[in-house]
């Protein structure tokens, strides 16, 4: 039976992969790069610095290191403006539902996301206290999709990988799960997302009676 439960948070709990989209698109602009939906995909769970350079690899100019922080301060600065006037209203349907649900059957509750904004996020939605453990993205050496997030999570929690379950929208954060040894619950798209155990198209569509044996 499943222990713990892990969850992301952009694009899960509450839209702000919508916020990191334009974020990136204009700062893609800004520097004569086309920046689209499709391209975005590929950055979907990706940290800041390694989203910039995918974006800049299309660029013809080379960036210095300095540039390139400038950059991506850039970019968090805009993204830090849009998440500012966040609201519980921006919680995602069906998201409050499913913690309580896992928190009621007992499980402990992680947060592992990438975002260096994470806390900030949690607590603009008044959700910082559903979670048993939310790890800090500066302690992570290696992002998405390498498994060190969940396992951090999963350490952090004191339940086995073999006993806790994921929850991801991003290709890379599937990826990480897997990687880790946990059973994955993608939510989006079921072709983007083939590599997770079950795709649902939103957290309003969490069961959590089905992923607790599996
Ligand atoms: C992930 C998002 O959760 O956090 C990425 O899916 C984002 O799009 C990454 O780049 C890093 O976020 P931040 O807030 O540290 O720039
Ligand atoms: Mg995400």
């Amino acid at each position: 039976m499943k222990q713990a439960v892990i969850f992301d948070l952009d694009g899960v709990i509450t839209d702000t992969a919508r916020y990191h989209y334009l974020a990136w698109k204009r700062l893609a602009e800004s520097q004569g790069v086309h920046f689209d939906e499709a391209f975005n995909e590929h950055l979907k769970g990706i940290d800041r610095m390694g989203s910039l350079d995918l974006i800049l690899a299309s660029s013809t100019r080379v960036y210095t290191p300095a540039e390139k922080l400038a950059l991506a301060t850039e970019k968090n600065e805009h993204y830090k403006e849009l998440i500012a006037l966040m609201t519980p209203g921006d919680l995602l349907p069906g998201a409050v539902q499913a913690l309580d649900d896992c928190g009621t059957a007992g499980l402990k509750i992680g947060l592992a996301s990438v975002s260096r904004n994470a806390f900030t996020v949690l607590d603009r939605l008044g959700i910082t206290d559903k979670f048993d453990y939310v790890v800090d993205a500066r302690t992570i050496a290696r992002g998405k999709p390498d498994p060190e997030i969940f396992l951090a999570a999963a350490t952090a929690l004191g339940v086995a990988p073999a006993h806790c379950f994921g929850v991801e929208d991003a290709v890379a954060g599937v990826a990480s799960i897997k990687s880790a040894g946990m059973y994955a619950v993608g939510v989006g798209d079921p072709h983007t997302l083939r590599q997770a155990d079950v795709v649902i198209p939103s957290l309003a569509q969490f069961r959590l009676g089905d992923y607790l044996a599996a």
